[in-house]
């Protein structure tokens, strides 16, 4: 029978099998696969677990505090938290060509990544312990995918580890191998991960960092992040989670438009919501959502958001246009 149950039950007996007494790390990204990944390893053999989690400033609302504080009060995993929050701005200041800002959060996750799972791999040996296990949230489509050879990490997005170096050598550890996403949900709420991650849309590995079209910097994150999180609460508000795929909000950085609020000319920013239907991202359509709902969105933002003037609706189709915009 296919249960939450067996499958923990199933995947505890393994892990342990698999790890023995050994150290274990984990990189959390705030995503659904990291997360249940690491929940699970954390009943297998808990304490011999420390996940990892790179603050890089590029996550949207709440997010930070999901992990650092809710996510661990759930299941008392160890983390060990790095807020690179200035390193990545400063890696990013200059660049607005979409793929290298890409390039640059990859690269500096990977280095930081590196730097962290050193300190974890000294620490234990201090204690004359041993860290050979890594865990990667790897699903069945993403076996599949990658020829399903075993242990092949996937490296689609900057958040699957992949390309450490030969002086830290790990075997994976991927509890997940098995499940489609809806599976890994329901696994999830059955060892007590918070809800908010559970139900996590998918989301970008270098985050908000490719929803700004030009060039990053804190003021720019600081309002999207706002724009982002009246978009988030109105569309939950509405009961539209289920039906959205997932709805980037950017914010187009270097674009100004001519305004008027109270009796003052304004030259603000333009946002952009892109509400999406899919069923697996590979093609996509608009979402047609209700005109109040986006009424109420694009008056509270304008509102609430003071360097933003105008909202305007993507209605493209995935192809031509990509879910993102970057
Ligand atoms: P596009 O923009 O290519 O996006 O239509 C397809 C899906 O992939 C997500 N996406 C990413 N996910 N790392 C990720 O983990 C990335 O670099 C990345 N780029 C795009 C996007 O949000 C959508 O769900």
């Amino acid at each position: 029978d296919w249960t939450p149950g067996n499958v923990i039950a199933d995947q505890v007996a393994a892990i342990r099998a698999q790890v023995g007494d050994a150290r274990v790390v984990c990189g959390l990204s705030g995503g659904v696969d990291s997360s249940v990944a690491a929940a699970l390893v954390q009943r297998a053999v808990g304490d011999q677990l420390t996940c990892v989690f790179v603050d890089h400033g590029l996550l949207r609302e709440g997010e930070v505090e999901q992990v650092e504080r809710d996510f661990v009060a759930a299941t008392g995993v160890n983390l060990v938290v790095r807020d690179e929050r200035k390193r990545f701005l400063d890696a990013l200041a200059g660049h607005s060509d979409p793929e290298t800002k890409r390039k640059i959060i990859g690269r500096e996750f990977i280095r930081v990544f590196e730097d962290a799972a050193r300190d974890v791999v000294a620490d234990a040996g201090e204690h004359g312990e041993e860290v050979k296990f890594l865990v990667q949230g790897t699903l069945y489509p993403d076996v599949v995918e990658s020829g399903g050879g075993e242990g092949a990490a996937n490296i689609k997005s900057h958040h699957n580890v992949g390309g450490l170096p030969d002086d830290l050598q790990f075997s994976l550890v991927e509890p997940l191998r098995t499940l489609f996403k809806d599976e890994v949900r329901a696994v999830g709420r059955e060892l007590g991960v918070p809800e908010p991650i559970v139900a996590r849309q998918p989301f970008p590995g270098p985050g908000l960092g490719i929803r700004i079209v030009g060039e990053v910097t804190a003021e720019r994150l600081d309002i999207l992040r706002q724009a982002d999180a009246i978009a988030r609460e109105e569309l939950t508000r509405a009961g539209l989670d289920e039906e959205i795929w997932q709805c980037p909000v950017v914010l187009l950085a270097d674009v100004r438009s001519v305004g008027v609020q109270g009796d003052g000319r304004t030259y603000g920013h333009p946002i952009v919501l892109r509400p999406v239907s899919s069923e697996d991202a590979m093609t996509a359509d608009w979402t047609r959502l209700p005109y109040d709902v986006l009424s109420i969105i694009s008056t509270r933002i304008t509102n609430e958001v003071s360097e933003v003037n105008r909202v305007v609706l993507d209605v493209t189709s995935k192809p031509p246009g990509t879910i993102e915009w970057e």
